[in-house]
């Protein structure tokens, strides 16, 4: 008997595939195409990779003389790629329930972040914070987010902004992702605020001289594996000189450039993302019409947020502009202590409803372009021949469901490389 240590899901009322036929990521029209195949079966190799998908009747008998180690019978249920979250901010300790008190009382993000809370709060609590605690409650955040479905998370340091915290965050990320079933991307965000103390230009010195040297030195060890590089372009945060400095020392460590742009003030990322190459912007609640012609050459993901437009109670971004635009639109749950939300079933019912995107586009988004987002999508993002084996399995014959149903979606089950992990 053959390969004992593949995996079968069978019979489901439909696979949603989001084929991307060798294309590695979609705009426009494409969003809305998600190849649904009914009565499907897939089949998963001891590599944790796809081997086959298709009609049950057609793989039942081409795999008929296989034993399979995980079997699941899919019948009445429907299965969509595992989610790739495009943006998050998990490594941190000191909740800020309170500030959401004073944000409901009418206080904006930027006031609280100049009398030193917000950014600033969690960073005094997680430069305290020990490793462990750290590690603890990242595989804790992990799990609750597999169980919403996600099989693959980008995510930050940034609550440290010296060099000891963040890389104290980026061993946490690597060495948590060792041991965690969910696949974690990790980036460095030093520039995720102006410590206390420091001007910009001091903190962007710091970031150049102390802080990217030490992160190369600590990468070459093997201790950590950043990807990207990420910075918070923002009126009174890092501007535009200082932004382009360090993302510019980012791409000469070999990061790929993904940075938080046009939240809260019109700052021109779209130009500045595509004048440097850069693989993905976040947030671009504020971009204009110059940034989505700028973002559409590479082109550059739009990693959009409905959470943070919501809580805040900002104008949300721009997606439809974005789509007709050329621009590939992804999904991220921000998760972070402003924007406290680990579910991207929710953040799909978000974009739909606020954004104005469909329910294809927003599967698309929350799947192929965010693994786009991080050049990933030859391994995330559909149910194709060769990528890894990340379902969700969803209890109910229309995959639909699972934005349909607001807050708690009939999730069967995940599964990761093939094997079920929740
Ligand atoms: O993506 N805007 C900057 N960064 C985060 C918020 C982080 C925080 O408030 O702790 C964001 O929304
Ligand atoms: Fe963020």
């Amino acid at each position: 008997l053959l390969a004992l240590q593949t995996s079968k899901i069978r019979n489901a009322a439909q696979v949603v595939t989001v084929s991307a036929d060798g294309k590695s990521f979609k705009i426009k029209e494409q969003m809305n195409e998600i190849g649904l195949i009914e009565n499907a079966t897939v089949i998963v190799g001891s590599d944790g990779t796809i081997i086959d998908v298709g009609p049950e009747e057609v793989l039942s008998n081409k795999y008929k003389d296989f034993t399979f180690e995980t079997d699941i019978d899919a019948t009445g249920k429907s299965i969509i790629p595992g989610f790739v979250d495009g943006h998050t901010h998990p490594v941190w300790t000191g909740d800020r329930v309170h500030e959401f008190a004073m944000k409901l009382a009418g206080a904006t993000y930027m006031d609280i972040h100049k009398m030193g809370g917000g950014i600033g709060f969690t960073v005094n609590h997680t430069r305290d914070a020990s490793k462990e605690e750290l590690k603890d409650l990242l595989h804790q955040r992990l799990n609750r987010m597999m169980k919403y479905g996600t099989t693959t998370v980008e995510a930050k340091s940034g609550y440290g902004l010296e060099t000891e915290t963040e890389m104290k965050m980026l061993e946490v990320l690597h060495e948590v992702n060792a041991v965690h079933p969910v696949d974690v991307v990790s980036t460095y965000l030093g520039a995720h605020s102006v410590p206390k103390g420091k001007t910009a230009a001091e903190a962007t010195e710091d970031i150049l001289n102390r802080q990217i040297p030490e992160l190369m030195r600590r990468r070459e060890e093997g201790k950590i594996s950043p990807r990207n590089i990420d910075v918070f372009l923002e009126k009174g945060v890092f501007e535009g000189e200082d932004t382009k400095k360090i993302l510019e020392a980012g791409k000469t460590a070999g990061l790929l450039l993904n940075f938080h742009g046009d939240e809260i003030h019109p700052m021109c990322s779209g130009q500045l993302g595509g004048e440097l190459g850069a693989a993905a912007i976040s947030h671009l609640e504020r971009v204009d019409d110059e940034g989505i012609i700028a973002m559409a050459k590479k082109p550059t993901v739009a990693v959009l947020l409905p959470t943070t437009a919501y809580i805040l109670r900002l104008e949300p971004p721009p997606a439809r502009k974005l789509i007709e635009g050329n621009v590939p639109v992804a999904l991220g749950s921000d998760y972070n202590p402003n924007a406290h939300c680990m579910s991207m079933p929710n953040v799909m019912n978000l974009a739909c409803v606020l954004m104005k995107m469909t329910m294809n586009e927003a599967l698309v988004a929350a799947t192929l372009n965010s693994a786009a987002s991080l050049e990933l999508s030859h391994k995330y993002g559909s149910i194709e021949t060769g990528k890894q084996g990340d379902f969700v399995i969803i209890d109910h014959s229309r995959w639909e469901h699972i934005i349909y149903e607001m807050v708690d979606p009939p999730i069967h089950s995940v599964v990761k490389g093939g094997k079920v992990v929740f």
